[in-house]
């Protein structure tokens, strides 16, 4: 059994993401009681204790203005820090002194992956690694060649079991809903397979755009920052062999197999897209050519998927924020009720975004005279009284060492062998219109079946797509 973790140390505390993800998380990880050890911030912004405790407190009235003053007063007695320099020792000096009789640490990289190498290193060289682990935010390297780097310069200071890399779909409710939808139930197996399934679609839209992220963005573009591990996470998900049991490596070895089933991405099989205004934010180039939306067809070269299409999509300004699943099943052997029955193939449908839903498209006579078919669709949806927040569940379980729900070192890699050819290839980028769906040009990516791609609504109910076309 791992140990607990005795310490938490947040590198990047005084960052967005601390602000708007982790402060809040460990807010709901205190009045769970599932955080009672110290806290401490490092920064190079040049902060006091107090500043640091203040900038706590204004993220907690931000993000969970619900929150208990007695809640808020335990994490606030929990905060130390510790300001100064990645690149000098003498910062880890004061960490390890500030760490005290800590044993176990559990530090968390929040800060620019240019900085990761370095901290590692000093981490190891001031005895701030013993006994500890290490949480690794996204991006995980740019490509495979950095992703190989980093997992290397990691390995000099970290065991693997120490190494946590985080990807915070993983730690959301309706993706592990997914999960145990088809895990748990016995009368999805005989179907899900490439006897049965057409097809799949899963479509990442998010109604923002860059959100002042501009000069991170042009460094990664939606094939790195999303394609790369959330959408390829769901796939994983969707398509991976069931695991013996739901433990750390079991999960991760089925992961693997699917990355490496699936063949490396070419040109042909990718559109990328930019949203109209994209060149005039904040950080970006005038001349751009970053993709804020990619879609892509894969193929995934194993027993159970041969020959069926994984469509996947994401993008910035898009109609709505959701994020959604459609397995497209075949057609019935024979068309008993010929061109009456509905165009629409039976389907089975997962929101995992934002909120949880789960769906049956089927076909059901139309009351009357004729053998007239109509769509129905049974619909499951979960109202989520006690759900974690992703980075709550995260960082709870790095600090009982529980790693299933983390990216093991081959995963990662596996996942950007898949992606990797496509990263530099000058493929070309659509403008498309704030608002809509993306380029119509994604559109001939989807070479079967009667659908097109499948927009998800506003609500879990209001999702739409053409159906009729030939192909
Ligand atoms: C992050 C990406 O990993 O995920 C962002 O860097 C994206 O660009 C975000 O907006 C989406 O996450 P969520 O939890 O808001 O769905």
């Amino acid at each position: 059994m791992p140990q607990s973790s005795d310490s938490l140390v947040l590198f990047g505390a005084t960052g967005d993401l601390c602000f708007r993800k982790i402060y809040p998380a460990l807010y709901h990880l205190v009045e769970r009681r599932r955080l009672e050890v110290p806290v401490i911030g490092v920064s190079r912004a040049g902060w006091t204790s107090e500043q640091f405790a203040g900038r706590v407190r204004e993220s907690l009235a931000k993000f969970v203005p619900q929150a208990s003053e007695q809640g808020v007063r335990r994490l606030v007695e929990l905060l130390r820090y510790v300001d100064g320099d990645y690149r000098e020792s003498a910062t880890f000096q004061a960490l390890r002194k500030c760490l005290g009789e800590a044993a176990r640490p559990l530090h968390y990289l929040a800060i620019p992956p240019s900085v990761f190498p370095g901290v590692v290193t000093l981490l190891g060289s001031s005895g701030c690694a013993r006994g500890a682990r290490v949480v690794v935010e996204k991006p995980f390297g740019r490509d495979l060649a950095s992703a190989f780097a980093l997992n290397h310069t990691l390995h000099q200071v970290f065991d693997e079991s120490a190494i946590f890399r985080i990807d915070h779909y993983l730690g959301k409710e309706p993706v592990q809903n997914l999960l145990y939808f088809r895990f748990a139930n016995s009368f999805l197996e005989p179907v899900w397979n490439r006897n049965f399934v057409a097809s799949v679609q899963i479509t990442m839209a998010e109604k923002i755009g860059v959100a002042g992220r501009g000069r991170f963005y042009e460094e990664a573009g939606a094939i790195r920052d999303v394609i790369q591990n959330h959408l390829l996470q769901i796939v994983a998900f969707l398509a991976m062999e069931p695991p013996v049991r739901f433990a750390r490596d079991a999960l991760r070895d089925e992961k693997v197999k699917v990355f490496r089933a699936i063949r490396p991405l070419v040109p042909a099989r990718i559109v990328r897209g930019q949203f109209e205004g994209y060149r005039q934010e904040p950080g970006v180039a005038p001349d751009s050519r970053v993709e804020t939306f990619a879609a892509a067809r894969l193929q995934i070269d194993s027993w159970r998927w041969s020959g069926v299409p994984f469509y996947i999509r994401a993008g910035k300004c898009m109609p709505v924020t959701a994020t959604e699943v459609v397995v497209d099943l075949r057609a019935p052997p024979a068309d008993v009720f010929g061109a009456l029955a509905p165009e629409q193939p039976n389907y089975f449908r997962f929101r995992v975004g934002p909120d949880v839903a789960i769906a049956l498209g089927a076909h059901a006579k139309q009351p009357g005279p004729a053998m007239q078919g109509r769509q129905v669709e049974l619909f499951v949806s979960q109202h989520q009284g006690e759900e974690m927040d992703a980075y709550e569940r995260l960082i709870g379980d790095a600090m009982i060492g529980d790693a299933v729900l983390f990216a093991r070192e081959d995963e990662v890699e596996a996942a950007w062998a898949v992606v990797d050819p496509v990263l530099r290839a000058q493929t070309p980028v659509y403008e498309y219109r704030q608002g809509s769906w993306g380029p119509p040009e994604a559109e001939a990516l989807i070479v079967e079946g009667p659908c097109s791609w499948h927009n998800p609504g506003e609500d879990a109910h209001s999702w739409t797509r053409a159906c009729g076309r030939t192909g």
